[in-house]
Parts: C-alpha cells; structure tokens; sequence
C-alpha cells in the first residue's frame, strides 16, 4: 500500500457538478467562460442544484424563493452580538453561526431529498445575511434587514454597506460570486462529502468545509494576497519584496494551483475588474503592485495567477473589509458545497481512504511502573 502525498492525481469520486477538463472550468456542462458574462448568481446557483438553465419564469420564481429565506433566525444574531468578534476571525464566526443556524432548524435532521434541497435554499439564501450583520454588528451597528427586491450580489453589498450600491459594483461582485462558485473536488467541496458521507446532515457538511476553507492554502488565500499587497504599499517595492520573500523560501499567496497548469480561467476576469475598479475609485496602485507582482512570479518562478490573486483588489475596491474577503468566497461556494452534498446524499458510500503506515515495528508495552 502506496500513499500519495495530498491526494494529487487521484480520482476520489465520479461528479456531474463541475468539472476542469484542458484548463476549461464547467459548471454543469456550462463553460464558466460564458455564465461570466452573462448569468446571475441566481442563474448559476440554479444550474448548480438542477443542472440545467432555468428558464425566464424558472429563474424568476427560484430567485424569489431564495430572496424569500434571506431572513436569519433572532437567536443566530443574538448569539453574533455575544461574541468577541474584535477578537476572533469571522471565518471563525461563521463556522459558528452555520452550526448554530442548524440548532434553530426543525429539519436539520430530516435526511428526504426535498428536506435537504431546502436547507440547501436556505443555507444559500442565510448565509449573507450572517457575514453582513457579523461585520455591522462588530462595528457597533445594527444589521440591515435583506431586501427581497435586489438581487443576490445588490442585496449582499446593500447589507453590508447600508446603502444601495453602483450599478457597476453590483456587476463585479456578481461576476466573482458566479466565478467562485464551484469547483470540483477542491478541498473544502471534498472535506463537504466526507463529512455528509457518513450521513450526517447538511449544517455538518457546511461546517466542515467552511472549516476548511478557512485555511490560507486554501480560500484564506485571498485575504492573505490583500495582506502582502498592503505591506508592499508602493509600485516601486514590489521588486524589493519579491525578491526578499523568494530568498526566504516564502510561498507568494494568489500563485499556483494543484489542478491547472496552464493558468487558472477564472483569474483573467478578475485581472480585468480589478482594472477597472481601481480605476473608477482612483486607487490604481492596487491594480498596478498586483500587475507587477504577477509578472514577477510567472517570470521567476513560471507560476501563475489562482482565483485568489485579483479577487483581493477586486473585493477592496469595492470596499469590503479584507478579512470578510474568505466569508465572501464561502457565500459563493455554498452554492457548490451544498450540490455535492445533495449529490452525495443521491449515490452514497461511506468515504474511508487507507493511511500506508510508517510508525514504528512491533513494540512491546511495558508496565507503568517498570518503565
Ligand atoms: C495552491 C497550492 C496550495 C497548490 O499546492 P500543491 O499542488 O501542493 O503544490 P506545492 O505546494 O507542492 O508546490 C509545488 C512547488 O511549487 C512551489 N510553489 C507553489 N505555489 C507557490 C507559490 N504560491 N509561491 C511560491 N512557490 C510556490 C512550491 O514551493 C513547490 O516548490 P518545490 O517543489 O521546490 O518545493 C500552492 O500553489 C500554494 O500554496 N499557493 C499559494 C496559496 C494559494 O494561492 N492558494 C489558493 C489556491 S486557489
């Protein structure tokens, strides 16, 4: 029995939820390249949970139904306010509080498909709702209660900021949410099935992976590109920091990926915002410092932008606090892990891999008191 290390290479499971085949991401069969373009996150989400695209009175009546459950729970932000939340990561808070949106859930047990194709919707429809009244509510405010009228991306950023925002902003965070929202058998998506493969329920999954999307090799990463580009501060640094971090041996976040090695799809629309974002506030040296960090990279070491890297000065030119930028990802990926785990729940197998063993021989126990 041979390991392999971190999984690479190995066909855990057989998915018709996404797929990255030649360096082209699907969702479904829909190439993300299009849905950028041109669907909402209601649209992808959709596709995500049926597999199809809805069509006009479809996507209509399903973007109403998930506007319809954006509503938390009084206990959730209840128990949001008794946190210590200046002290805490709200990716920590969030693990929390989808965990406890499962408490408050009479059905959270009830494994049918229709139960758990609703805590699904509600989950999905919830979970914007957590991560804006957690950022409010830790800078003494009162939350913003959902608006059924906005869409998806408008309603997040309406909740968070308290008023309505640009047109333009609207279009770039839906954009990032569509292009966040799955990905095949990523580890947060895997950590997902494991867990509801024991048939455990779907707030156990959710936790789970929002757990391990936490990690910065992981969703953290975009928070930790904002992180690096801050430090740099100036255009004519990059150079200096570059340099410095690849005589220390330091990873350089935003950079890389297990699955693509021709570049990751989803980076060049998130070049593009990030563009015309900075340009609009007038903060262009984000823009510009990632620009060079990213010729930098690719020269020296022949790696390439992931989804992480230009989502950072995306997310801040649209004036979100850096480290709401994982929460965010997890927002968009719920639509993800909660259609692997209703596909999961449809053809299950417990997931229960084999280590190959390098401890010790045989050893003999000792009594206590001879040892
Ligand atoms: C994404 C990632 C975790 C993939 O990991 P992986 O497939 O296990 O690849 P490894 O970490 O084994 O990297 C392979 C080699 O490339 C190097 N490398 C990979 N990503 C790097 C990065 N971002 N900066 C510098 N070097 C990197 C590694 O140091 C390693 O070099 P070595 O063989 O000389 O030791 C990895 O590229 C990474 O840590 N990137 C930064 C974090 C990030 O952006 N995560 C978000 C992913 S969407």
């Amino acid at each position: 029995m041979t390991s392999t290390k971190g999984l690479e290479g190995i066909v855990a499971t057989t998915s018709s939820v996404s797929s990255i085949i030649d360096d082209v991401l699907t969702y479904q069969g829909y190439d993300i390249n299009d849905l950028t373009e041109h669907a909402s996150f209601e649209e992808v989400v959709y596709i995500l949970w049926n597999g199809k695209l809805p069509n006009e009175e479809e996507l209509k009546s399903f973007s109403n139904e998930l506007a319809s459950h954006a509503e938390v729970p009084q206990q959730v932000i209840d128990q949001l306010k008794s946190l210590p939340l200046d002290k805490v990561h709200p990716m920590a808070v969030l693990r929390t509080a989808i965990s406890t949106l499962g408490l408050f859930d009479e059905d959270a047990d009830k494994m049918d498909e229709q139960a758990n194709r609703t805590k699904a919707l509600k989950i999905q429809a919830q979970i914007p709702t957590i991560v804006t009244a957690f950022s409010r509510i830790r800078q003494g405010q009162e939350p913003v209660a959902p608006n059924k009228e906005l869409s998806f991306a408008a309603n997040f950023l309406y909740m968070l900021k308290g008023e309505l925002p640009e047109d333009l902003e609207v279009t770039a965070f839906n954009k990032a949410l569509v292009l966040h929202a799955d990905h095949e058998l990523n580890a947060s998506t895997f950590t997902a099935r494991v867990c509801v493969a024991t048939l455990s329920d779907v707030y156990s999954g959710m936790t789970a992976a929002i757990g391990a999307l936490k990690g910065p090799l992981h969703g953290g990463a975009n928070e930790a590109v904002m992180k690096m580009l801050s430090e740099i501060g100036e255009v004519d640094q990059v150079e200096s920091y570059i340099k410095n971090a690849f005589e220390k041996k330091e990873k350089i976040m935003g950079f890389g990926h297990r699955v693509y090695k021709n570049g990751d799809p989803r980076a060049k629309f998130l070049r593009d915002m990030s563009k015309q974002l900075t340009d609009t506030t007038g903060e262009t040296k984000w823009y510009d410092m990632s620009i060079r960090v990213e010729e930098l990279v690719t020269k020296e070491k022949g790696l390439l932008p992931n989804v992480d890297f230009y989502s950072a000065s995306v997310y801040h030119s649209l004036g979100i606090e850096h480290d709401l930028f994982t929460p965010i990802f997890a927002i968009s990926r719920t639509s993800g892990w909660t259609a692997h785990i209703l596909e999961q729940y449809a053809n299950n197998r417990l997931i229960r891999p084999r280590a190959e063993y390098v401890g010790p021989g045989k050893q003999n126990y000792v009594a206590l008191e001879q040892r």
